[in-house]
């Protein structure tokens, strides 16, 4: 299958279509370490879903890119919520990002950290029996502990909070197992919480080119700062009619 072009707009433009080199270089320029990266498609009206879910809004050029950023990640972090909505299995990369993976010194896929307080997960499901590598579950201390003790024969379980996982404590149990490239794929809830926490460096946004109206989320939704977290316009790619915004933190 021949690769959908993707281009840049800036910071120059660029007259061929970028390789996955050339992308992946683009996303990993001024990343830190740690650091939190999220991403998230919409629609030009700022839907965050289709008919409930984001495969309606993602094409070919966000799914190139979504799949290149979970090639340059330790773990792929993500709400409970987003995790049942859209069917999530087990987090296995492309053959092709295994390989670059392990050439570049890491394991050839991402570890999979959920965030939930219900635990409505099942620890016989795929996301569990066929993870390749051993996930995480980040919860609270009012979680049924019936569940915790369920999924703990299959993750880590981790307490983080009281009634709702608390991101600076979430994300120190990723720190501490060497898990600094973290990216999160949602949804609209968990981004809130990060945002009001005042922890993401990084927005990678995909708006698609249709317009939605209905009542979708858009991208972030519940818990909000009183003071915005400024961001700063790192690149804007295109393909497919489609905008890649990648935004970093002041
Ligand atoms: N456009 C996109 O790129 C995109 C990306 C992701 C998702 N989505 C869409 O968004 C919808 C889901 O929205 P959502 O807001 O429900 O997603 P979500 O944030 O993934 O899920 C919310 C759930 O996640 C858990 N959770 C999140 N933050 C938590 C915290 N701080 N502490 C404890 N638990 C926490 C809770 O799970 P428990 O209920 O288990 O306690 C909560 O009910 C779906 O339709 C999905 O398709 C779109």
């Amino acid at each position: 299958m021949t690769e959908p072009a993707i281009h840049r707009l800036s910071p120059l433009p660029s007259q061929t279509g970028l390789s996955d080199d050339d992308i992946a270089a683009l996303y990993t320029e001024g990343a830190g370490e740690p650091w939190l990266r999220v991403n998230f498609v919409s629609s030009v009206d700022g839907a965050a879903t289709h008919q409930g879910l984001s495969g309606g809004l993602s094409n070919d050029a966000d799914s190139r890119v979504f799949a290149l950023l979970r090639r340059l990640c330790d773990v792929v972090l993500v709400g409970a919520g987003t995790v049942r909505a859209e069917g999530y299995g087990p987090m296995r990369v492309d053959p092709v990002s295994e390989r670059a993976r392990s050439g570049a010194g890491m394991t050839p896929n991402p570890v999979f950290a959920i965030v939930s307080a219900a635990l409505d997960l099942d620890p016989r499901s795929g996301i569990f029996r066929d993870a390749p590598e051993r996930p995480i579950v980040l919860t609270t201390e009012l979680s049924r502990p019936e569940m915790r003790e369920a999924l703990a024969e299959v993750a880590d379980v981790v307490v983080c909070g009281r009634d709702r996982v608390q991101a600076d404590r979430g994300l120190a149990v990723l720190h501490e197992r060497g898990l600094t490239r973290i990216h999160c794929e949602g949804g609209p809830h968990l981004f809130a919480d990060l945002i009001a926490a005042r922890v993401v460096d990084e927005l990678c946004l995909t708006i698609s080119p249709q317009l939605e109206a209905g009542t979708a989320s858009r991208i972030a939704i519940g818990a909000a700062p009183i003071v915005p977290l400024g961001m700063r316009l790192a690149h804007t790619l295109t393909g497919d009619d489609t905008l890649l915004l990648r935004y970093v933190r002041n």
